[in-house]
């Protein structure tokens, strides 16, 4: 990649100059009369070297240029420039700009790709919905930045886990059963019915509390594993996967691995015995827990005053579980910023355990997604908002844009909804906005896809199956580029670095701003230059290899994204 070549002949001067290498830090202009690349190494090394702190940073940075003139510049580089107080800032030349169009080309669905994670593997637990309970849009969060945060891993060569961690096990259960059990119910058959149970529940219970102990009881004994309570607890989790699988299929949603919390009920005892061997271990009121005073807030709950395990001890024989098997570096885990401190804590035990070092385990934390009034999208406040239906809805909105047929309307609809939150850091809480989503001159899905769209069009209609892409490469000299050409060019490169940035920070959203910045340049050169038409055979085979390269790239990004790229809109 260019940016380690510039890092290396920049090291080489430095070094020359007994200048220490190592604040160097390459970075992207954002005004791109800027240049490409811009540093402020001068800066940094006038401060933190006290020999140096005489020289005022602009003649440091003199110094350094002219040392790197002295010693030959290098080929990629088009320009220097020295600008107050004392930064470098360098443009590339067209010519390498043209390798990397070419190797777009080359490199197909592979540009971008890199192998910095090889033999490196990864655990990423998203989506992970509750049994009995609808999908809703918060799930839908982690399963949409879960599943980029995988493609994205992958496409940098690590070895990726998926996993699903379904929420099948807790004292819910013991509230279902018993609301089962004691209802005359001629049908059950859908998540909507178990979600009506399990609030009809809690509404009884403000009457009764004693109904609470009933329901204790029941979960009881399906953790002793009665065959009664079993079957029902079965029966729950056939209807949800049913109801979740279609919503994954819709999504084109896949996990390595689909285990559910249920499947550490027999794990648990090891981390209790454990965390009691350590001596971390403490009752508490009847209940086992673990102190984390670092932490400012309750304890860790291991076993409750009742005997049952918790979410937090499932968690823990969870991380034990996929060390053994796959022998992670990072564990990820996409979910809520509402369990940030439940992270917190699983952490900090999973480190005193001996299960990992804090740094092998990262929580990406997704904000809210708000309802345009400012209420809560979620399933208790009774304001629930099912994924399906807003799909359904997305998927109507598409048509209305005038797709095409079904299935574009799918891929239209359903892109636009995970694009909406894609484009924001994962952090952020999102405001539902169905104009947003679909609005066609603005940062959306349906705007790239028809940008892809797009260049797909452009070269239906070339005709040129097999342009002569070398040829107009050789002779660019005298292509005399365009402002719009060039800006592409000064593009396209930095797709690469992307990707890795967006690993690097677990965030898809960098990857959405490159791609839509791309396919507003694009659209720029479209309505300003004529590609098809334009005056020499050599001209029109250049716009047709932009055209096919930025084609390329929006498809490359957007399938990082887990949108699809429809050939016709
Ligand atoms: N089922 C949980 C919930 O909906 C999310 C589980 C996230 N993953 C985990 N390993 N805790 O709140």
């Amino acid at each position: 990649m260019i940016r380690e070549e510039i890092e290396k002949d920049l090291t080489a001067v430095l070094k020359k100059l007994r200048i220490s290498s190592s604040g160097l830090i390459l970075e992207h202009p954002s005004e791109s009369n800027h240049g490409d690349y811009a540093t402020n190494i001068a800066l940094q090394a006038g401060t933190s070297n006290s020999k140096l702190k005489t020289h005022n940073a602009f003649d440091l940075a003199t110094k350094i240029v002219n040392t790197w003139r002295s010693l030959g510049l290098p080929a990629y580089l088009a320009k220097i420039e020295i600008v107050q107080p004392g930064f470098i800032n360098l443009w590339l030349n067209n010519d390498y700009l043209i390798t990397q169009l070419e190797e777009v080309i080359k490199k197909g669905d592979g540009f971008g790709w890199s192998n910095i994670g090889k033999g490196k593997t990864v655990v990423i637990d998203y989506s992970s919905p509750n049994i009995a309970k609808p999908f809703g849009i918060g799930h839908f969060r982690s399963t949409i930045i879960g599943t980029s945060l995988a493609n994205i891993y992958r496409f940098l060569c690590w070895k990726v886990v998926g996993i699903n961690h379904l929420g099948d096990w807790g004292t819910q259960f013991g509230k279902i059963i018993y609301q089962i059990k004691n209802n005359s119910l001629d049908k059950l058959l859908t998540v909507k019915d178990l979600e009506k149970l399990y609030i009809d529940f809690h509404k009884k219970a403000e009457k009764k509390p004693e109904l609470k102990e009933k329901a204790r009881e029941w979960f009881k004994k399906l953790e002793e594993g009665d065959s009664e309570a079993k079957k029902i607890w079965q029966m729950c989790t056939e209807i949800s996967l049913k109801e979740f699988n279609r919503v994954y299929d819709r999504l084109g949603v896949k996990f390595e691995q689909t285990i559910g919390e249920s499947f550490y009920q027999d794990k648990t005892k090891e981390v209790i015995e454990t965390a009691q061997k350590k001596k971390l271990a403490v009752k508490s009121e009847g209940a086992l827990v673990i102190k984390l005073p670092e932490l400012k807030g309750p304890p860790a709950l291991l076993v409750k005053s009742d005997g049952a395990t918790t979410y937090f001890t499932r968690d823990l024989a969870a991380i034990v579980y996929r060390q053994k098997k796959w022998k992670p570096v990072l564990s990820i885990y996409e979910v809520g910023s509402e369990q940030s401190f439940h992270f917190q804590q699983l952490f900090a035990v999973a480190a005193k355990l001996g299960y990992g070092q804090r740094e092998n385990f990262i929580h990406i934390s997704h904000g809210l997604i708000h309802l345009p009034g400012g209420g809560k999208l979620s399933t208790r406040s009774g304001q629930t908002v099912y994924l399906e239906e807003v799909l359904d809805e997305a998927i109507k909105r598409a048509k209305k844009l005038g797709c095409k047929d079904e299935k574009t309307a799918e891929m239209i609809g359903i892109g636009a909804v995970k694009y909406f939150d894609l484009k924001n850091h994962p952090a952020t809480n999102i405001t539902f906005d169905w104009n947003k989503m679909f609005v066609l001159e603005g940062n959306s899905g349906p705007y790239l896809q028809y940008a892809y769209a797009r260049t797909q069009s452009v070269l239906r209609k070339s005709n040129h199956s097999k342009f002569n892409f070398q040829n107009s490469i050789v002779k660019n000299d005298h292509l005399k580029l365009k402002p719009e050409e060039v800006s592409l060019l000064r593009a396209l490169y930095k797709f690469p670095e992307v990707v890795m940035e967006a690993g690097e920070n677990f965030s898809p959203n960098l990857i959405c701003n490159f791609i839509f910045d791309l396919a507003q340049k694009y659209n720029l050169f479209y309505n300003r230059l004529p590609i098809l038409k334009a005056d020499t055979e050599e001209i029109v085979n250049f716009r047709l290899a932009l055209t096919t390269a930025v084609g390329q790239v929006l498809e490359n990004g957007l399938s990082l994204l887990g949108i699809s790229a429809p050939e016709k809109m």
